[in-house]
């Protein structure tokens, strides 16, 4: 109701010039509007010449022309809008998880950001964003402006980084959807894990195989921040791939790559209500008075996908046995690094005693392993010797963290999994 009062209200104020016959004159601040620093974030890059504000704001919210009212519906329910961390606002964060931190991105260029390994750098902004709002519909489009939900920013080419030794950075192909989703879900560079002078984390690298490579990992965050493991599975790379195992991957990252698949095909589906599909970016949800989760299908069956070659359902090979397959080695991969007689070989002992790589629960429900290595951070190092196999840990972070139990790129993730338990019970 209150939105509904100030659209109102806006409506009151910009009607004249706005909404009124074919050209009214210009208002003060031209036709475009004010873009000064107190206009307000809607008002932030102005209003399009002529603009009628009753194509989107209706009586009752009910437009015919964008059908605004369902969009917004679906979006209170996607994780951007969900999981409120757009508290995090500040200069290496905003640029991902606020509108006015992804806004100055854009306003430079994301496309051109560069990364460096042992630096702050990627998805910078140049200032705080601590009045902010989460990604919502002026972060990928710009209705005001254009009058119309074109995407926002659809300049391609974004530059996916990899923090793994011998790695080169490699640039994303995918068409311009896609490109937007990556301009977020992307590795962040900024972590303390390989910057800094004092507890400088150990870079991941296959090669560093000899008795006296040493791993140091003082952090629990040795990952790619939960934002980079999806794009990166889905090129197929950024995990740490150990010498004298086969890496592959499967056809949806050559599809994503090639411009025949994006994030929207399958994030964004026909629409189930308010809980899957469209814009509540999301393939699982749990429907109304259930508390097992169900699966949007709708992209995964069109005609020139599944919907040819077998659907896909929650029992069909294709996602079941995969799905199955992926938790139960991601579970196995995990209780090794628990397991003193095993990875206790490789690990330096503290105080005489087997530190565990990592500490971990499995959902009962589920059977999903949540992964956190608090046990290792501060002065408490975790050393692993030889470096190399360290890498075991990073790829287990790979395979949680891409979160769709190995449906992104099924065969790398097999492949990262099936080496880093192979190469621990060596
Ligand atoms: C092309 C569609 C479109 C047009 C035309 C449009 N708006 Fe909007 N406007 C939006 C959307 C989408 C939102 C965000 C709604 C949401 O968050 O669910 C919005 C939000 C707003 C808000 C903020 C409301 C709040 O939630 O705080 C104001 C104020 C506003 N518009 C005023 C106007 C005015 C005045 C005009 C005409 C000059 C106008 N709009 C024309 C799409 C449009
Ligand atoms: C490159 C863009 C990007 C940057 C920069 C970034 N994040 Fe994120 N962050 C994301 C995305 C995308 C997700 C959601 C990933 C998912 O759920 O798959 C996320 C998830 C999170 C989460 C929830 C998951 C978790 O690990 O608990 C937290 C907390 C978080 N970020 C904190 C931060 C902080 C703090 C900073 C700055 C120091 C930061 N992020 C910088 C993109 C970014
Ligand atoms: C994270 C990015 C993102 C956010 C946030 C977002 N959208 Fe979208 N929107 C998209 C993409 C991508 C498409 C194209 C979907 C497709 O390819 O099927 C789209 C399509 C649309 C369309 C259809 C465009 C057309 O004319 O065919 C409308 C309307 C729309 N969005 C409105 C909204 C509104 C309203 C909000 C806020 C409640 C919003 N969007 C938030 C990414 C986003
Ligand atoms: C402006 C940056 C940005 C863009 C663009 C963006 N996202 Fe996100 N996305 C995020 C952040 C940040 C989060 C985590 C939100 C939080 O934890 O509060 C997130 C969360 C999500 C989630 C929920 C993750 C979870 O753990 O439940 C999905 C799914 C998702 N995004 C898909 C997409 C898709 C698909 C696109 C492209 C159409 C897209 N996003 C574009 C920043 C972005
Ligand atoms: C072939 C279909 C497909 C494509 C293409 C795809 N995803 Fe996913 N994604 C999935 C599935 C399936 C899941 C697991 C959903 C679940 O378990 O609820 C998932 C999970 C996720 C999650 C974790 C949050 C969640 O809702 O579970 C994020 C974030 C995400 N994908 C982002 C992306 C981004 C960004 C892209 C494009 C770069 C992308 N995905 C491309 C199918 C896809």
């Amino acid at each position: 109701m209150k939105n509904f009062l100030t659209v109102l209200t806006a409506i009151a104020l910009f009607g004249l010039i706005a909404c009124e016959g074919p050209a009214g004159p210009a208002g003060k601040d031209g036709a475009t509007g004010a873009t000064g620093k107190d206009a307000g974030f809607v008002y932030f890059e102005g209003f399009k010449a002529d603009l009628k504000c009753a194509t989107c704001h209706a009586p009752n919210d009910v437009d015919t022309t964008f059908r605004v009212i369902t969009k917004s519906t679906q979006y209170e329910t996607s994780g951007h809008k969900e999981l409120g961390n757009y508290d995090r606002n500040t200069t290496t964060c905003a640029g991902c998880h606020t509108n006015e931190g992804f806004f100055e991105r854009t306003t430079r260029g994301v496309a051109n950001e560069t990364f460096t390994l042992n630096a702050a750098s990627g998805p910078m902004v140049n200032q705080n964003y601590y009045s902010s709002s989460p990604v919502g519909c002026f972060t990928c489009h710009t209705p005001h402006k254009r009058g119309d939900f074109t995407l926002r920013d659809t300049v391609g080419q974004v530059k996916i980084f990899s923090l793994v030794a011998g790695n080169t950075t490699k640039t994303f192909t995918g068409n311009t959807t896609a490109q937007l989703c990556v301009k977020c879900h992307q590795p962040r560079m900024t972590s303390q894990f390989l910057i800094g002078t004092t507890n400088l984390s150990w870079q991941p690298d296959p090669t560093k195989t000899g008795a006296t490579d040493t791993a140091k990992i003082y952090t629990s965050r040795w990952n790619n921040h939960v934002s980079g493991e999806g794009i990166q599975t889905l090129l197929g790379f950024g995990g740490v791939e150990f010498a004298g195992y086969t890496y592959s991957s499967s056809y949806h990252s050559t599809a994503l790559q090639n411009k025949t698949l994006d994030c929207a095909d399958c994030h964004m589906a026909t629409p189930i209500g308010n809980k899957g599909g469209g814009h509540t970016f999301k393939v699982g949800y749990i429907p109304e008075g259930s508390t097992t989760t169900s699966y949007n299908f709708a992209g995964c069956n069109t005609t020139s996908c599944h919907g040819t070659s077998g659907a896909i359902t929650s029992t069909s090979a294709k996602w079941a046995t995969v799905r199955a397959e992926m938790t139960g080695k991601i579970r196995q991969l995990a209780s090794i690094m628990m397991d003193s007689t095993v990875v206790g070989k490789w690990t330096v002992k503290k105080a005489g005693k087997f530190n565990p790589w990592i500490t971990m629960t499995v959902s009962t429900t589920t059977g999903d392993t949540s992964y956190a290595a608090n046990a290792n951070t501060g002065t408490n190092v975790l050393q692993i010797i030889p470096a190399a196999k360290a890498g075991a840990l990073w790829n287990l972070q790979m395979a949680i963290y891409e979160a769709s139990h190995g449906i992104h790129n099924t065969a790398y993730t097999r492949s990262l999994l099936d080496a880093s338990i192979a190469e621990l019970k060596k």
